[in-house]
């Protein structure tokens, strides 16, 4: 597990760091759909990331946001969102990270998230916590909705689709301290994981956005399901993370809620 960690942490730290020196460069931008951004960046990260574990770990299988290169059958599999927060850097927003999982017979047992505008690294490992710069992290105590600061996101098809997520924001904002919409998933659940939010949801999620930062939460002492309270999965679309505490309360108003 230490050469894994020492692996994933290196490879972090190296894409990141190239994603924080270049965020003020011109860049070419595409799109997948109407709001969902790629850059050139996604992809040399993401390049950078996979070559940097296939040299140790040719035989593993990746699942890569960026679709760089093609899953194999292998126990061992690692999943990358090699830029998660896409329209924030395009816009020199200052948050987004790398985001890697590691996999072993389809649980998850290694998470790292890499923030490099704010050198934040965290890691959480299966069975042993998760940890913020080398210091152990747990979630909030907040007991109550009502005193809560939560996340979420929003689909990138919302023009499309009535399944937007508008409904529950609103829902949720008329009872808690505030929502906030980072643009970055995988860090909103860190954030979750180190108490700065007491809670998260958002639906139509990839399995990338949610690896890492799914752990992460569930070794900080929270709680990981879909809107109904089952168990998050990997493939898992709609995710509620919180403390625990306010899971319950969260529940209930997902229900309450329109978005489909
Ligand atoms: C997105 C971010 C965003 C979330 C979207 C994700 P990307 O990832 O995590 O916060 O709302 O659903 O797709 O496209 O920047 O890697
Ligand atoms: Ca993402
Ligand atoms: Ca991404």
């Amino acid at each position: 597990m230490e050469s894994f960690k020492r692996l994933a942490v290196q490879a972090a730290k190296k894409a990141g760091l190239l994603l924080k020196k270049r965020i003020s460069r011109k860049r070419t931008v595409d799109y997948k759909g109407v709001v969902n951004l790629v850059t050139e960046m996604d992809f040399l990260s993401e390049k950078i990331i996979v070559n940097k574990i296939r040299q140790h770990y040719p035989n593993h299988s990746f699942l890569v946001e960026e679709n760089t290169i093609k899953e194999e059958d292998s126990p061992f599999r690692w999943i990358i969102d090699p830029l998660d927060g896409t329209t924030n850097y395009a816009h020199t927003f200052p948050i987004f990270c790398v985001s890697i999982a590691l996999a072993k017979q389809g649980e998850v047992i290694l998470g790292v998230v890499y923030d490099p505008m704010r050198d934040e690294l965290f890691v959480a490992e299966k069975g042993k916590g998760s940890c913020l710069n080398g210091r152990k992290i747990s979630v909030s105590s907040t007991p109550k909705l009502s005193q809560s600061l939560l996340a979420t996101g929003f689909p990138y098809d919302l023009r499309e689709s009535r399944a937007n997520n508008f409904d529950h924001f609103r829902t949720f904002a008329l009872r808690v301290h505030a929502v906030r919409r980072t643009g970055s998933a995988a860090l909103d659940l860190c954030y979750v994981a180190a108490g700065r939010f007491d809670g998260f949801w958002e639906m139509k999620l990839g399995t990338w956005d949610l690896a890492a930062g799914s752990l992460m939460v569930r070794e900080a002492g929270g709680k990981t399901t879909d809107f109904l309270g089952t168990p998050l999965g990997l493939d898992g679309r709609r995710v509620l993370a919180s403390n625990g505490r306010i899971h319950r309360e969260m529940i209930t108003i997902l229900k309450m809620g329109k978005s489909d």
